[in-house]
Protein backbone atom coordinates (compact mmCIF):
# COMPACT_ATOMS: atom_id res chain seq x y z
CA UNK A 1 0.00 0.00 0.00
CA UNK A 2 0.77 3.14 -0.64
CA UNK A 3 -0.56 6.05 1.14
CA UNK A 4 -4.57 5.49 0.64
CA UNK A 5 -6.01 2.43 2.78
CA UNK A 6 -4.87 -1.08 2.08
CA UNK A 7 -6.80 -2.91 -0.56
CA UNK A 8 -9.99 -4.53 1.23
CA UNK A 9 -10.12 -8.02 0.91
CA UNK A 10 -12.47 -10.58 0.83
CA UNK A 11 -12.80 -14.68 0.44
CA UNK A 12 -15.59 -17.38 -0.55
CA UNK A 13 -14.84 -20.41 1.61
CA UNK A 14 -15.78 -24.15 0.41
CA UNK A 15 -14.75 -27.42 0.42
CA UNK A 16 -14.41 -27.97 -3.46
CA UNK A 17 -10.54 -26.80 -5.29
CA UNK A 18 -10.32 -22.85 -5.10
CA UNK A 19 -10.46 -22.72 -9.50
CA UNK A 20 -14.32 -24.04 -9.68
CA UNK A 21 -15.78 -20.71 -8.06
CA UNK A 22 -17.00 -18.15 -10.24
CA UNK A 23 -17.56 -16.28 -6.98
CA UNK A 24 -13.95 -14.13 -7.27
CA UNK A 25 -14.57 -13.68 -11.09
CA UNK A 26 -17.90 -11.81 -10.58
CA UNK A 27 -16.91 -9.72 -7.65
CA UNK A 28 -13.62 -8.68 -8.95
CA UNK A 29 -15.00 -7.40 -12.21
CA UNK A 30 -17.61 -5.22 -10.33
CA UNK A 31 -14.78 -3.34 -7.79
CA UNK A 32 -13.02 -2.83 -11.20
CA UNK A 33 -16.47 -1.02 -12.54
CA UNK A 34 -16.88 1.12 -9.34
CA UNK A 35 -13.31 1.58 -9.43
CA UNK A 36 -13.05 -0.02 -5.65
CA UNK A 37 -9.88 -1.16 -4.07
CA UNK A 38 -11.07 -4.21 -3.07
CA UNK A 39 -10.01 -8.29 -4.17
CA UNK A 40 -12.25 -11.19 -3.65
CA UNK A 41 -9.89 -14.70 -3.15
CA UNK A 42 -11.32 -17.76 -3.33
CA UNK A 43 -10.02 -20.17 -0.56
CA UNK A 44 -10.49 -24.19 0.31
CA UNK A 45 -10.78 -25.39 3.49
CA UNK A 46 -11.26 -29.11 3.44
CA UNK A 47 -11.27 -29.68 7.07
CA UNK A 48 -12.90 -27.63 9.74
CA UNK A 49 -9.44 -26.96 11.16
CA UNK A 50 -9.44 -25.63 7.64
CA UNK A 51 -12.17 -23.58 8.09
CA UNK A 52 -11.36 -21.92 11.95
CA UNK A 53 -8.31 -21.07 10.34
CA UNK A 54 -9.54 -18.95 7.51
CA UNK A 55 -12.28 -17.34 10.12
CA UNK A 56 -9.42 -16.50 12.46
CA UNK A 57 -7.65 -14.92 9.94
CA UNK A 58 -10.32 -12.70 8.70
CA UNK A 59 -11.16 -11.73 12.45
CA UNK A 60 -7.11 -10.62 13.32
CA UNK A 61 -7.22 -8.54 9.75
CA UNK A 62 -9.03 -5.51 9.40
CA UNK A 63 -8.20 -5.33 5.92
CA UNK A 64 -10.85 -7.55 5.64
CA UNK A 65 -14.62 -6.89 5.07
CA UNK A 66 -15.80 -10.39 5.47
CA UNK A 67 -16.30 -13.76 3.00
CA UNK A 68 -18.85 -15.83 1.35
CA UNK A 69 -19.35 -19.46 2.63
CA UNK A 70 -20.18 -22.37 0.11
CA UNK A 71 -21.11 -25.96 0.14
CA UNK A 72 -20.42 -27.68 3.17
CA UNK A 73 -20.20 -24.90 5.52
CA UNK A 74 -22.55 -22.70 5.78
CA UNK A 75 -24.26 -24.51 9.24
CA UNK A 76 -20.74 -25.38 10.95
CA UNK A 77 -20.21 -20.97 10.44
CA UNK A 78 -23.75 -20.49 11.82
CA UNK A 79 -22.37 -21.98 14.83
CA UNK A 80 -19.29 -20.08 14.51
CA UNK A 81 -20.23 -16.68 13.81
CA UNK A 82 -20.67 -13.82 17.14
CA UNK A 83 -23.89 -12.46 15.44
CA UNK A 84 -26.56 -14.30 13.49
CA UNK A 85 -29.33 -12.40 11.37
CA UNK A 86 -32.57 -12.83 10.00
CA UNK A 87 -32.54 -16.00 7.68
CA UNK A 88 -29.82 -17.28 8.92
CA UNK A 89 -30.58 -17.15 12.48
CA UNK A 90 -34.08 -18.84 10.83
CA UNK A 91 -32.83 -21.37 9.20
CA UNK A 92 -29.09 -22.20 11.11
CA UNK A 93 -27.38 -21.74 7.77
CA UNK A 94 -24.35 -18.42 6.64
CA UNK A 95 -23.66 -17.51 3.52
CA UNK A 96 -22.18 -14.02 4.42
CA UNK A 97 -20.16 -13.16 6.85
CA UNK A 98 -19.36 -9.85 7.83
CA UNK A 99 -16.44 -8.51 9.93
CA UNK A 100 -16.84 -5.91 12.04
CA UNK A 101 -14.41 -3.31 13.77
CA UNK A 102 -12.76 -5.43 16.37
CA UNK A 103 -12.86 -8.31 14.77
CA UNK A 104 -16.39 -10.01 15.47
CA UNK A 105 -18.24 -11.97 12.93
CA UNK A 106 -21.69 -11.49 11.53
CA UNK A 107 -23.42 -13.92 10.16
CA UNK A 108 -26.40 -13.43 7.47
CA UNK A 109 -28.21 -15.77 4.97
CA UNK A 110 -28.51 -14.19 1.09
CA UNK A 111 -29.18 -17.68 -1.00
CA UNK A 112 -33.19 -17.74 -0.13
CA UNK A 113 -33.54 -14.13 -0.93
CA UNK A 114 -31.29 -14.41 -3.70
CA UNK A 115 -33.38 -17.29 -5.39
CA UNK A 116 -36.65 -15.42 -4.87
CA UNK A 117 -35.63 -12.09 -6.86
CA UNK A 118 -33.68 -14.60 -9.46
CA UNK A 119 -37.21 -15.98 -10.15
CA UNK A 120 -39.22 -12.74 -9.92
CA UNK A 121 -36.54 -10.72 -12.17
CA UNK A 122 -37.42 -13.85 -15.14
CA UNK A 123 -41.49 -12.88 -14.21
CA UNK A 124 -42.13 -15.99 -12.08
CA UNK A 125 -45.05 -15.25 -10.07
CA UNK A 126 -44.67 -16.75 -6.28
CA UNK A 127 -47.23 -15.88 -4.35
CA UNK A 128 -49.66 -18.77 -3.69
CA UNK A 129 -48.27 -20.85 -5.98
CA UNK A 130 -46.98 -24.69 -5.86
CA UNK A 131 -43.05 -24.71 -5.62
CA UNK A 132 -41.96 -28.18 -5.13
CA UNK A 133 -38.14 -28.14 -3.97
CA UNK A 134 -36.12 -31.04 -4.56
CA UNK A 135 -33.39 -31.31 -1.62
CA UNK A 136 -33.08 -30.59 1.60
CA UNK A 137 -29.14 -29.59 2.10
CA UNK A 138 -27.58 -26.72 3.50
CA UNK A 139 -28.44 -24.59 -0.45
CA UNK A 140 -32.24 -25.52 0.19
CA UNK A 141 -32.75 -24.11 4.12
CA UNK A 142 -32.75 -20.60 3.39
CA UNK A 143 -34.58 -21.42 0.06
CA UNK A 144 -37.35 -22.96 1.38
CA UNK A 145 -37.53 -20.21 4.14
CA UNK A 146 -37.76 -16.99 1.73
CA UNK A 147 -40.20 -19.29 -0.74
CA UNK A 148 -42.45 -19.55 1.77
CA UNK A 149 -42.04 -16.01 3.26
CA UNK A 150 -43.15 -14.95 -0.01
CA UNK A 151 -46.26 -16.53 0.05
CA UNK A 152 -45.68 -19.94 -2.00
CA UNK A 153 -47.10 -23.17 -1.14
CA UNK A 154 -44.04 -25.33 -0.58
CA UNK A 155 -43.17 -28.60 -0.59
CA UNK A 156 -39.93 -30.41 -0.07
CA UNK A 157 -38.76 -33.96 -1.20
CA UNK A 158 -35.86 -35.59 -0.16
CA UNK A 159 -33.90 -38.95 -0.89
CA UNK A 160 -33.74 -38.80 2.92
CA UNK A 161 -37.29 -37.91 4.10
CA UNK A 162 -36.16 -37.12 7.54
CA UNK A 163 -34.05 -34.43 6.90
CA UNK A 164 -36.99 -32.80 4.59
CA UNK A 165 -39.13 -33.23 7.36
CA UNK A 166 -37.16 -31.49 9.97
CA UNK A 167 -36.22 -28.78 7.30
CA UNK A 168 -40.06 -27.85 7.25
CA UNK A 169 -40.66 -28.53 10.67
CA UNK A 170 -37.37 -25.42 11.37
CA UNK A 171 -39.57 -23.11 8.43
CA UNK A 172 -43.07 -23.85 9.76
CA UNK A 173 -41.61 -23.08 13.12
CA UNK A 174 -39.88 -20.12 12.31
CA UNK A 175 -42.85 -18.22 10.09
CA UNK A 176 -45.59 -19.61 13.25
CA UNK A 177 -47.25 -21.57 10.48
CA UNK A 178 -47.51 -24.43 8.67
CA UNK A 179 -46.68 -23.36 4.88
CA UNK A 180 -43.63 -26.04 3.99
CA UNK A 181 -44.84 -29.93 3.71
CA UNK A 182 -42.12 -32.56 3.01
CA UNK A 183 -41.76 -36.22 1.62
CA UNK A 184 -39.41 -38.84 -0.14
CA UNK A 185 -37.84 -38.13 -3.24
CA UNK A 186 -39.87 -41.23 -4.36
CA UNK A 187 -43.18 -39.81 -3.55
CA UNK A 188 -42.28 -36.64 -5.71
CA UNK A 189 -44.26 -37.15 -8.69
CA UNK A 190 -48.33 -36.42 -7.50
CA UNK A 191 -46.64 -33.06 -6.64
CA UNK A 192 -44.65 -32.62 -9.68
CA UNK A 193 -48.30 -32.26 -12.01
CA UNK A 194 -49.32 -29.72 -9.96
CA UNK A 195 -46.27 -27.52 -9.48
CA UNK A 196 -46.04 -24.26 -10.60
CA UNK A 197 -42.44 -24.29 -10.04
CA UNK A 198 -39.63 -26.48 -9.53
CA UNK A 199 -36.14 -25.81 -8.09
CA UNK A 200 -32.97 -28.22 -7.91
CA UNK A 201 -31.15 -27.91 -4.58
CA UNK A 202 -28.76 -30.39 -4.56
CA UNK A 203 -25.24 -30.72 -6.43
CA UNK A 204 -26.38 -32.90 -9.33
CA UNK A 205 -25.93 -31.37 -12.44
CA UNK A 206 -22.02 -30.11 -11.34
CA UNK A 207 -19.15 -30.21 -12.93
CA UNK A 208 -17.63 -34.09 -12.34
CA UNK A 209 -19.22 -37.53 -11.82
CA UNK A 210 -22.70 -35.21 -10.78
CA UNK A 211 -22.80 -33.79 -14.72
CA UNK A 212 -24.76 -35.97 -16.15
CA UNK A 213 -27.57 -36.48 -13.51
CA UNK A 214 -30.77 -34.88 -12.34
CA UNK A 215 -33.16 -35.17 -9.96
CA UNK A 216 -35.76 -35.73 -11.97
CA UNK A 217 -35.78 -37.94 -15.34
CA UNK A 218 -36.95 -36.41 -18.34
CA UNK A 219 -40.60 -38.27 -18.03
CA UNK A 220 -40.65 -36.76 -14.17
CA UNK A 221 -39.73 -33.60 -15.97
CA UNK A 222 -42.31 -34.02 -18.40
CA UNK A 223 -45.30 -34.42 -15.50
CA UNK A 224 -45.01 -31.22 -14.81
CA UNK A 225 -47.86 -28.73 -15.95
CA UNK A 226 -46.14 -26.48 -19.16
CA UNK A 227 -46.38 -23.85 -17.63
CA UNK A 228 -43.88 -24.60 -14.38
CA UNK A 229 -40.89 -22.95 -14.25
CA UNK A 230 -37.64 -24.98 -13.29
CA UNK A 231 -34.29 -23.26 -11.66
CA UNK A 232 -31.69 -25.17 -10.75
CA UNK A 233 -28.90 -23.54 -8.16
CA UNK A 234 -26.15 -25.48 -9.87
CA UNK A 235 -24.56 -22.44 -12.47
CA UNK A 236 -21.75 -24.32 -13.74
CA UNK A 237 -22.43 -25.79 -15.93
CA UNK A 238 -24.94 -22.86 -16.92
CA UNK A 239 -27.79 -25.46 -18.51
CA UNK A 240 -27.59 -28.08 -16.18
CA UNK A 241 -29.22 -31.76 -17.34
CA UNK A 242 -32.32 -30.56 -15.48
CA UNK A 243 -32.51 -27.21 -17.11
CA UNK A 244 -31.87 -29.10 -21.05
CA UNK A 245 -34.91 -31.19 -20.45
CA UNK A 246 -37.07 -28.51 -18.83
CA UNK A 247 -35.84 -25.98 -21.83
CA UNK A 248 -36.61 -29.07 -24.60
CA UNK A 249 -39.83 -29.98 -23.31
CA UNK A 250 -41.01 -26.61 -23.42
CA UNK A 251 -40.48 -25.31 -19.74
CA UNK A 252 -39.22 -22.12 -18.79
CA UNK A 253 -35.51 -22.39 -17.41
CA UNK A 254 -34.33 -19.86 -14.87
CA UNK A 255 -30.13 -20.32 -14.72
CA UNK A 256 -28.59 -20.88 -11.50
CA UNK A 257 -26.19 -17.71 -12.67
CA UNK A 258 -29.28 -15.40 -11.85
CA UNK A 259 -29.70 -16.41 -8.11
CA UNK A 260 -25.60 -16.40 -7.73
CA UNK A 261 -25.69 -12.97 -9.18
CA UNK A 262 -28.65 -11.98 -6.71
CA UNK A 263 -27.45 -13.31 -3.72
CA UNK A 264 -24.71 -11.11 -4.16
CA UNK A 265 -26.02 -8.21 -4.67
CA UNK A 266 -27.49 -8.49 -1.40
CA UNK A 267 -24.35 -9.80 0.03
CA UNK A 268 -23.02 -6.46 -1.24
CA UNK A 269 -25.34 -4.35 0.90
CA UNK A 270 -24.24 -6.62 3.99
CA UNK A 271 -20.60 -5.77 3.12
CA UNK A 272 -20.70 -2.38 2.23
CA UNK A 273 -24.05 -0.70 3.22
CA UNK A 274 -25.42 0.49 -0.22
CA UNK A 275 -27.25 -1.23 -3.22
CA UNK A 276 -26.28 -1.85 -6.07
CA UNK A 277 -27.37 -0.01 -9.65
CA UNK A 278 -29.08 -2.51 -12.12
CA UNK A 279 -26.09 -2.09 -14.36
CA UNK A 280 -23.59 -2.87 -11.70
CA UNK A 281 -25.84 -6.26 -11.44
CA UNK A 282 -25.57 -7.02 -14.95
CA UNK A 283 -21.16 -6.29 -14.42
CA UNK A 284 -21.63 -9.20 -12.20
CA UNK A 285 -23.77 -11.82 -14.56
CA UNK A 286 -22.05 -11.14 -17.54
CA UNK A 287 -18.49 -11.96 -16.19
CA UNK A 288 -19.80 -15.10 -15.04
CA UNK A 289 -21.78 -16.05 -18.04
CA UNK A 290 -18.41 -15.29 -19.94
CA UNK A 291 -16.31 -16.97 -17.24
CA UNK A 292 -18.33 -19.97 -17.93
CA UNK A 293 -18.52 -19.93 -21.78
CA UNK A 294 -14.45 -19.94 -21.94
CA UNK A 295 -14.59 -22.83 -19.25
CA UNK A 296 -16.87 -24.57 -21.32
CA UNK A 297 -14.75 -23.85 -24.88
CA UNK A 298 -11.66 -25.45 -23.32
P1 LIG B 1 -25.23 -29.28 1.30
O1 LIG B 1 -25.80 -29.32 2.68
O2 LIG B 1 -23.93 -28.62 1.29
O3 LIG B 1 -26.20 -28.80 0.28
P2 LIG B 1 -25.58 -32.00 1.48
O4 LIG B 1 -25.92 -31.82 2.91
O5 LIG B 1 -24.76 -33.19 1.13
O6 LIG B 1 -24.86 -30.77 0.92
O7 LIG B 1 -26.95 -32.01 0.69
C1 LIG B 1 -27.01 -32.34 -0.61
C2 LIG B 1 -28.46 -32.61 -1.02
O8 LIG B 1 -28.40 -33.35 -2.24
C3 LIG B 1 -29.24 -33.46 -0.05
O9 LIG B 1 -30.59 -33.09 -0.13
C4 LIG B 1 -29.00 -34.86 -0.61
O10 LIG B 1 -29.96 -35.81 -0.23
P3 LIG B 1 -29.76 -36.68 1.14
O11 LIG B 1 -30.12 -35.76 2.25
O12 LIG B 1 -30.69 -37.82 0.99
O13 LIG B 1 -28.32 -37.09 1.15
C5 LIG B 1 -29.11 -34.57 -2.08
N1 LIG B 1 -28.48 -35.59 -2.92
C6 LIG B 1 -27.17 -35.83 -3.07
N2 LIG B 1 -26.97 -36.83 -3.96
C7 LIG B 1 -28.20 -37.23 -4.37
C8 LIG B 1 -28.67 -38.21 -5.30
N3 LIG B 1 -27.83 -38.98 -5.98
N4 LIG B 1 -30.00 -38.31 -5.48
C9 LIG B 1 -30.86 -37.51 -4.80
N5 LIG B 1 -30.48 -36.57 -3.92
C10 LIG B 1 -29.16 -36.43 -3.71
Amino acid sequence: MLGGRAVRRLAVIGARPAGHSMTPVMWNSLFAKLGMNARFEAWQAITEDNLHFMLKQIREDSDFVGCNITIPWKEEVARAVDEIHGTAAAVESVNTVKRLPGGKLAGFNTDGWGAVKALENSGVELSGVRVVVGGAGGASRSIVYELARTGAKVSVFNRTVERAKELAAVVNKALGKKVVAAGGLDKINFALKKAGVFINTTSLGSPGDLQNQAILSDAQVKLTPKTCAFMDVVYNPRETTLLKTAHTSGRRAVHGVEMLVMQAAKGFEHFFGKKLSQESISVMHDAVVKALAERQAR
